[in-house]
């Protein structure tokens, strides 16, 4: 198995919340080092269809994106992100990332990072993460709800089809509403840990 860092996106604006607190568990529990990245501090622009990956794959004009800030003393702003969590994905063999749910999906700032995969849509899974795996965690403040993840777990498998990623089935975590819901529950802090070994254990050697 490759020993470059695995990649673990913790998808909350919510600083310090369950998604967080499941991206460093999951860190935690992997036996290498891992790549925490909170992708709601990344900066990264939604796609504006501007059409250029169309004729160029695998282009993206709003990558290494910076204002210049109008008073020069001002510290420059972070760079767009996206570019940074996509070299991520392709470092190890699997990713993790750990989503909450939005009204039955992922947060803006995570599905603005998605609609940033289209720059591979024309390249048939050809991309840098090619064969490598996705797990996501999916966080939810309900308990019930058939249809709960379905949104968040539908843009999550066709942004891993796009980049030729390999899927694994999420694990799904509900009931969690307060910031230290996950922290408060030692039962569901072992089913991350179970579902992290688990998918450690299904990559191929
Ligand atoms: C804007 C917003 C929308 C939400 N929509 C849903 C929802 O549709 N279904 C649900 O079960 N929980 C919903 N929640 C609750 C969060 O999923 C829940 O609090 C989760 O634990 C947040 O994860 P975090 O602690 O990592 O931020 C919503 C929370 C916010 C702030």
């Amino acid at each position: 198995m490759s020993t470059a860092p695995i990649l673990v996106a913790s998808c909350s604006p919510r600083k310090g919340g369950n998604s967080d607190f499941a991206a460093s568990l999951i860190a935690r529990t992997l036996p290498g080092q891992a790549n925490v990245m909170r992708v709601a501090d990344m900066s990264v622009r939604p796609c504006n269809a501007c059409g250029v990956c169309d004729s160029m794959p695998g282009r993206c004009t709003l990558d290494g994106y910076t204002v210049q800030p109008t008073d020069p003393k001002a510290p420059l702003p972070p760079m767009d992100g996206a570019k940074a969590l996509f070299a991520a994905l392709a470092g190890g063999p699997v990713s993790f990332v750990v989503s909450p749910i939005y009204y039955y999906h992922i947060p803006a700032q995570a599905k603005a990072w998605v609609d940033r995969a289209q720059r591979w849509w024309a390249m048939n899974g050809e991309t840098p993460a090619r064969g490598k795996a996705l797990a996501c965690v999916f966080i939810s403040g309900r308990t019930n709800g058939e249809r709960l993840f379905e949104g968040a777990e539908l843009t999550m498998r066709w942004m891993a089809r796009t980049l030729g990623m390999e899927w694994m089935e999420p694990l799904h975590l509900r009931g969690l509403e307060s910031s230290s819901a996950l922290a408060d529950s030692p039962e569901l802090q072992a089913s991350v840990s179970y579902y992290t070994a688990k998918v450690l254990a299904g990559l191929p050697r």
